[in-house]
């Protein structure tokens, strides 16, 4: 098969997981004869640095333009400390995933049977989590009406959903419960806010088109407690933008590292594929950070993105590999020797 992948690196960590990632990809082709043409582009602060826009129309053309986008992370603390700062690295990705129509953000969370000790919640409620996030990714709050009054003093973010954007995130959340154990949790705050009772309303609208998905309806402070409590409890779950932000930073001390959690952003068109963790400016540059990440995005890229699943198995029994054998970055490493980010990705690359 010939594949044509944008390459966004983005900034921070960015460059150095992608390269990982890409590293691993080239040996899953090889063995599997397909051939990649990577076209990188610029995104982010090096977007903003290079052109004065955080994603330029040329990156645009080449995202739509490919069969999948593999993207790195995006941020830059000179601008979080900044709040006058008229244009922002996470604009860029925001217009992306508007542009691009991703809508869905798919977030799993699991467990790696090696490093079930390295998670900071017992190991007995942790252990056998699959579940997965079904996170809304272009509207709600992210993309309301914002704004300042008052001279400044005042401030707001409207969240705002149309009935048409609950229900093709909700589609893809009844197909997925579908295809696995045809739970699935409806993620809200219906007893406060206006779109949760749109929300609400709309899937249960939809129950009777999936009558062997139960569904759950479950408020999202709530979910905050018991996933982190008993996330067996969850198979699928569904929610806006903003509560799913939050709650798959919090599922990923589940896995033990933010460093491993993939992400897939699907919609109509083009599908796009990064690590669910930002840029860690601190890291960026040293060699240290931990690819797995991104190269379980690429893994999830030949999957969903390409249907190619023998492709994206090798990658994750590859991961797998790592872990047992202890090939892993310091944020995993505890005490015994720890391997560059480099030397993981070199590591994957060989054991495919
Ligand atoms: C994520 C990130 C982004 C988000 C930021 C960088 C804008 O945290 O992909 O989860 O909030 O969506
Ligand atoms: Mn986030």
């Amino acid at each position: 098969m010939k594949l044509k992948i944008a390459l966004l690196a983005g900034d921070g960590i960015g460059p150095e997981v992608i390269e990982q990632a890409v590293k691993v990809s080239d040996a899953v082709a090889k063995k599997f004869n397909h051939e990649i043409t990577w076209t990188p582009a610029l995104t982010g602060a090096a977007a903003i640095d290079a052109v004065g826009d955080p994603y330029p129309p040329e990156t645009h053309d080449v995202c739509a333009s490919s069969d999948a986008v593999l993207f790195g992370a995006i941020g830059d603390p000179k601008y979080d400390n900044d709040p006058s700062a008229k244009v922002r690295p996470e604009q860029g990705l925001l217009r992306m995933r508007k542009a691009l129509g991703l809508f869905a953000n798919v977030r799993p969370t699991f467990t790696f049977p090696s490093l079930i000790d390295k998670s900071p919640l017992k190991k007995e409620r942790i252990e056998g989590t699959d579940l997965v996030f079904l996170r809304e990714l272009t509207g709600g709050i992210y993309f309301g009406k914002k704004g300042r009054e008052d001279n400044g003093n005042t401030a707001y973010d409207h969240c705002v959903y149309s009935k048409e954007e609950v229900r093709r995130l909700a589609k893809k959340g009844f197909e997925m419960a579908m295809s696995r154990s045809k739970r699935l949790c409806c993620v809200d705050k219906a007893n406060v806010l206006e779109t949760s009772r749109l929300w609400r309303e709309t899937v249960q609208e939809m129950e009777n088109e999936y009558p062997e998905v139960k569904v759950s309806y479950e408020f999202v402070d709530a979910v905050a407690m018991r996933l982190v409590q008993w996330p067996s409890a969850y198979d699928v779950l569904i929610t806006e933008n903003l509560f799913g932000d939050i709650l798959t930073d919090e599922a990923s001390v589940i896995s033990g590292s933010m460093g491993l959690m993939p992400s897939a952003s699907v919609g109509s068109e083009v599908s796009l594929f990064e690590p669910i963790h930002g840029s860690y400016p601190q890291a960026a540059g040293k060699n240290i950070a931990n690819p797995l990440a991104t190269v379980l995005s690429a893994a999830m890229m030949f999957e969903t993105g390409f249907g190619l699943k023998e492709e994206g198995q090798a990658i994750r029994d590859a991961v797998n590999r790592s872990l047992a054998e202890g090939v892993v970055t310091e944020d995993l490493s505890e005490g015994s020797k720890a391997f560059s980010t480099s030397e993981v990705g070199d590591w994957l690359a060989r054991s495919i």
